[in-house]
């Protein structure tokens, strides 16, 4: 008979088989509910013999990299290095406006920065091995890095195969499985069987608090693809603010877990508005909010006009170089949910 509580057990069962007793495995974590959840299964069954990585490509939510480092490293005892790759990612995005070019560049880049550090990893981890057999038997050796973690889901299982053909390509989704192909890492994909209703049921009960568990999805390309036109770091900062004010809100209303996934898009338009006494010429903040159940189609969520004015007000006040806030109330389709 299926449950969670079982799942775990044979998974742990299955992932100490398959990765034996010395190997070491890599992951890349998103801070999103699938890596995370993979992570701390994983640490449950090899301990620190899992290591993760987590880049900072400069277009993640504010605080993001700290929760992250915060969650798993302190709370849940995952080993985690926090990559700091912003000046890389942002350089390299520099003038660039075309959201699917972004997602490229944000794709490749991730893989360097990856790689990079999954080199260093494994000099370290040769280091440590060499040391743990010149102390003698008492030192139980930690063998390479032979895997590679994924959180891969069963409906991304489905939609790989379904999305094959480049006419079916709306956007590059950016996977980091595909990505890494070519490394000489094995794939570990322990939820693959698995939806994700299920997934947070699995996560909850590994111990990861519930404000993590219903967490809504990011994209891998982060708010690059939500500032529309070039990404700069003042531009980052602007949705940011305004972004953390929305979800902070939203949380506040009760709205959150009603809601599939809600996000701030800065537009890149200039209009004409008035502070305190002064003319302004700011820039222009849409709001998205998202209801689907697969993410292949999807309605907007109607707030009520009082949440809807007060969170105008915050934004405007608390945001410098926001003088407006509009809401995009367009379905999928015609709209996606990303804007771009
Ligand atoms: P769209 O915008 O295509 O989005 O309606 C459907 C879902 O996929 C997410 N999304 C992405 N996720 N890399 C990702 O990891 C991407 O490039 C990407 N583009 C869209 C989107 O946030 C939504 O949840």
């Amino acid at each position: 008979d299926w449950n969670m509580g079982t799942f775990i057990e044979k998974e742990v069962a299955r992932i100490r088989e398959f990765v034996g007793p010395t190997a070491r495995v890599l992951g890349a974590i998103s801070g999103g509910v699938d890596s995370s959840v993979a992570a701390k299964l994983m640490h449950q069954a090899i301990g620190d013999r899992f290591h993760a990585v987590m880049v900072d490509n400069g277009v993640l939510r504010a605080g993001e990299a700290k929760q992250v480092d915060e969650m798993l490293n302190k709370h849940l005892g995952v080993n985690v290095t926090i990559v700091d790759a912003s000046d890389l990612f942002l350089s390299r995005l520099e003038g660039v406006e075309d959201p699917e070019q972004k997602r490229k560049i944000i794709g490749n880049t991730f893989i360097n920065v990856f790689e990079a550090q999954a080199a260093k990893l494994e000099k370290q981890a040769e280091e440590e091995e060499a040391e743990a057999k010149r102390l003698g038997s008492q030192h139980q050796p930690k063998g390479k890095y032979e895997f590679l973690l994924q959180g891969t889901l069963y409906p991304d299982v489905i939609e790989s195969i379904s999305f094959k053909g480049p006419s079916a390509t709306i956007k590059t989704h950016h996977n980091v499985g595909g990505l890494l192909a070519d490394m000489k890492l094995k794939l570990i994909e322990p939820l693959r069987e698995l939806f994700k209703d299920e997934v947070r049921e699995l996560g909850k009960l590994l111990g990861i608090p519930a404000h993590l568990v219903g967490r809504h999805p990011f994209p891998g390309p982060g708010l690059a693809i939500r500032i529309l036109g070039p990404v700069t770091r003042s531009q980052v900062a602007i949705l940011q603010a305004a972004d953390s004010i929305y979800i902070e809100e939203i949380r506040k209303g009760g709205f959150y877990d009603q809601i599939s996934q809600a996000f701030a898009v800065l537009l890149p338009v200039r209009a004409v508005g008035v502070q305190g006494d002064k003319r302004t010429y700011d820039q222009v903040i849409a709001l998205r909010a998202a209801q689907t159940t697969d993410f292949m189609t999807a309605t907007w969520f109607n707030f009520p006009h009082d949440f809807l004015s007060n969170l105008s007000n915050r934004i405007t006040n608390e945001v410098t170089g926001i003088n407006r806030v509009v809401m995009d109330i367009s379905s999928k389709p015609p709209a996606t949910i990303e804007v771009s």
